[in-house]
């Protein structure tokens, strides 16, 4: 064994105890943000929920251009007119991000119209809502396209610019659902579990790109239109978060440079308990907290 790699093998665990310990202290001192001013962004599903708030607090931080993609005209418009207000410039453009060559139609459009896109935010998404059997094979397929793949081809277009000008990031907002499956959402589960390695596979790849980060968002039950009706058991100690806390952590977690955020922080203790529970006892806690039958009110958007 040569020196080097013997010195690799001593240095590896104090370079881990050292992140460790520098994330820790991190944690409790404030960070640093990086402004927002040059920054051009843009939100898939920007008209309504999350994303009608992700495009107010990147407004409100100081972006210089905000761009919002989505499919029903009325909603983008209202939020870029809002957008405006703000005194920030606001376009938007419809686009599904399930169809391939809309997306790089629409991509082209907005590097003509407005500019290279330095933060790519992936926010848009469906549930179907439904066990596999009760579930039409366009419908499983539709949320795989929208949710899953959708990222696949946005970030295609908008990375190698990125990549180019050594300057950009992609935001993926995640789902808790993605690490802790429930039933009658299997489709929207399966499509956010492969969108969430798609992000962790992006993010390790772009290693060694300087300038150029990722942030994934994994937020719990939030009260926009989307899960309308679910139904958890405690409400009082698990409620649903709100969509303008969930696009401030967001939007500071871009300007931290921060990989991923659970929401709320408690989350990280599913994710451990779900590594070594046996399955009985796991299957405890979501008859107890209700996520077992929390599906079966689900009315979904109206
Ligand atoms: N609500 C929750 O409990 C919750 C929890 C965790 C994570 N999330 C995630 O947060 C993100 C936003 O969800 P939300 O709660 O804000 O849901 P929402 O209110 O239903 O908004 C979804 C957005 O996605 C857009 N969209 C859907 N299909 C699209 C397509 N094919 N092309 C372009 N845009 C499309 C919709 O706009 P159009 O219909 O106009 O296209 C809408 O703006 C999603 O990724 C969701 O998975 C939500």
């Amino acid at each position: 064994m040569d020196f080097k790699c013997l010195s690799c093998i001593v240095f590896f665990p104090i370079h881990i105890v050292y992140y460790i310990l520098k994330a820790s202290v991190y944690l409790l001192l404030p960070s640093r943000r990086r402004t927002l001013i040059k920054e051009v962004v843009l939100i898939t599903g920007g008209g309504r929920g999350i994303g009608r708030h992700l495009a107010q607090e990147f407004a409100k931080q100081g972006a210089k251009k905000v761009i919002l993609w989505g499919r029903t005209e009325k909603c983008l418009k209202e939020t870029c007119e809002e957008i405006s207000q703000f005194g920030t410039e606001c376009h938007y453009f419809l686009c599904d991000v399930a169809n391939r060559e809309d997306v790089y139609k629409q991509a082209k459009v907005v590097r003509e119209k407005v500019g290279d896109v330095t933060i790519l935010v992936n926010n848009a998404a469906v549930v179907h809502g439904k066990s596999l059997m009760d579930s039409d094979d366009d419908c499983l397929l539709k949320s795989q396209h929208i949710n899953t793949m959708g990222q696949f081809w946005t970030t295609k277009a908008f990375l190698p610019r990125m990549l180019e000008l050594q300057h950009g990031h992609v935001v993926c907002i995640n789902s808790i659902l993605s690490q802790s499956p429930i039933p009658g959402a299997i489709d929207y589960c399966t499509s956010k579990a492969s969108s969430l390695a798609f992000m962790e596979s992006l993010t390790l790849g772009l290693l060694d790109c300087p300038g150029v980060g990722c942030t994934t968002v994994l937020p719990f039950h939030t009260n926009t239109e989307m899960f309308q009706g679910m139904r958890v058991r405690f409400p009082a100690l698990f409620p649903p978060l709100k969509p303008e806390t969930v696009a401030e952590r967001t939007v500071d977690a871009v300007r931290t440079n921060t990989a991923y955020v659970y929401m709320p922080w408690t989350m990280h203790a599913l994710v451990i308990l779900k590594s070594f529970m046996p399955q009985a006892a796991l299957e405890e806690i979501h008859k107890f907290s209700g996520s077992y039958t929390c599906m079966n009110t689900f009315k979904g958007r109206t």
